[in-house]
């Protein structure tokens, strides 16, 4: 067994979700999908434009309800708690679209991801390791969130939700509509804050490079999980190449 085998064999399941359906009006969006964070592991959710990807992270956040499932989190279920509770509990989304607070200073937008919290020693260091992330939102920390390119305001939404102190990271495209350069950069940083242990689920459209950096990977089709294996597995799979790599 290879290094990284081992680990993910090892390591405890932190989030499943079991049978979870979701359903806008008539149409249901997502068809009844299982799938299991390990904790400290990156795993990835892709799948093409509408598959729904979005909507599974949403309902795991609280924000649309589930028609039926479970999302368990260390064996509690979160289907019935508030998106507030579900927040301080430690299972934090950055939202689609980056989605900062364009009027407020990047500190102020950075204080409001902490407040859920109560220790203030702990609120200052992980600023400081936020501001060490993204050095960019330290220099400008005084200036507007409006005034930041496309990639820095996805760098200050991954921030503010870090000051949330998430054990569950939710990231639901972050590479999109930004350039190659700074895809790179983020991805990095995603592998970089994985690393401190905490577990990311990563939703992206951009298939490759998700599939790189996460340990496991589950490709989503009209509302069901149609593939799902280890990272490295899923970018040789034949279907997942034809599909979604261009070959
Ligand atoms: N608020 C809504 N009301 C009605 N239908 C919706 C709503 N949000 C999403 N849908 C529909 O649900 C399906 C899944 O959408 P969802 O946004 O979850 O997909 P996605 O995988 O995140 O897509 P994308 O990659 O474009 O973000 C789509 O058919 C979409 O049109
Ligand atoms: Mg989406």
């Amino acid at each position: 067994m290879s290094e990284q085998a081992a680990s993910t064999a090892n390591n405890k399941e932190i989030l499943r979700i079991d049978d979870l359906a979701v359903s806008y009006g008539h149409i249901e969006a997502v068809k009844g999908i299982n799938l299991s964070l390990k904790q400290g592991e990156i795993t990835a959710l892709v799948g093409a434009n509408g598959a729904g990807k979005s909507t599974a992270l949403l309902a795991i956040s609280g924000l649309v309800k589930a028609s039926r499932g479970k999302v368990l989190f260390n064996g509690e279920d979160l289907i019935q708690w508030s998106p507030h509770r579900i927040v301080a509990g430690g299972v934090v989304q950055v939202a689609e679209g980056r989605a900062t607070l364009t009027t407020l200073t990047i500190e102020e937008n950075l204080a409001l991801g902490a407040y859920t919290r109560k220790d203030k020693a702990g609120v200052a260091r992980d600023l400081e390791w936020v501001y060490s992330l993204f050095p960019v939102l330290k220099q400008r920390a005084s200036g507007l969130a409006g005034n930041l390119s496309g990639g820095e305001q996805q760098m200050l939404a991954i921030g503010r939700a870090l000051m949330a102190q998430p054990k569950v990271l939710l990231l639901d495209e972050p590479s999109m509509g930004l350039a190659p350069l700074i895809i790179q950069e983020i991805f990095r940083i995603v592998q970089e804050i994985n690393k401190t242990g905490m577990t990311v689920l990563l939703v992206e459209q951009n298939v490759r490079q998700a599939l790189r950096i996460a340990q496991r990977g589950y490709v989503l089709e009209t509302g069901k999980i149609v593939l799902e294996d280890s990272g490295a597995n899923l970018l040789h799979n034949p279907k997942v190449v034809e599909a979604y790599l261009g070959g």
